[in-house]
């Protein structure tokens, strides 16, 4: 766990549903170039985070761990894409360097599980998540941000959970 700055926000969960309500407010937040990336161990949460990420980002499909691609992507009726890539299976960053994360994030919001397996590859800029595993239906999920337009981001949620900055 890194040392937390100033600028981070921590946030309790007690049920997945409150997760999942967490991941609805972050979600629809999101715009094309708006990458999150979702460390935890197996079973933390991450999935169930994306759930409502998704959700409140307006996809109509459903999320599922990718299984056969590396990346998901899921639709809304007023166009653009929301991407999700759970890198568990990836051994080494060269495994998924034919994705360009770029022009990923040209296209929509881009959230990874299993950051740490790929950050060679992913952009510098992001909002950072760790969740962790308190209890059985406890989690704790804490949030830094790197760069302007992910402070600016982070800021918003901050203001949206508790309405202030
Ligand atoms: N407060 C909570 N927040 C999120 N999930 C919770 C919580 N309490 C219990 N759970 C349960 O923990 C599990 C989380 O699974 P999930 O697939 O979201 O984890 P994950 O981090 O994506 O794991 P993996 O690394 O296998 O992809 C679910 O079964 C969920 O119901
Ligand atoms: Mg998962």
């Amino acid at each position: 766990m890194p040392i937390l700055d100033a600028h981070a926000l921590e946030f309790f969960s007690r049920s997945p549903e409150q997760t999942r309500r967490l991941g609805m407010r972050l979600g629809a937040l999101l715009k094309p170039g708006d990458l999150v990336c979702l460390q935890g161990n197996l079973g933390a949460g991450k999935t169930t985070l994306v759930q409502g990420m998704a959700q409140g980002w307006g996809a109509l499909d459903p999320v599922s761990s990718p299984t056969f691609v590396l990346v998901n992507a899921y639709r809304r009726p007023n166009a653009g894409q929301f991407f999700h890539f759970d890198a568990y299976r990836i051994d080494s960053p060269a495994e998924a360097e034919e994705l360009d994360m770029d022009s990923l994030l040209d296209e929509g919001p881009l959230v990874v599980e299993w950051p740490e397996r790929v950050n060679a590859i992913l952009p510098p800029e992001r909002l950072w998540a760790w969740l962790e595993y308190e209890s059985e239906e406890h989690r704790a999920l804490r949030f830094s941000a790197v760069g302007k337009r992910h402070q600016a981001l982070l800021d918003m949620l901050r203001r949206e959970l508790y309405g202030v900055n």
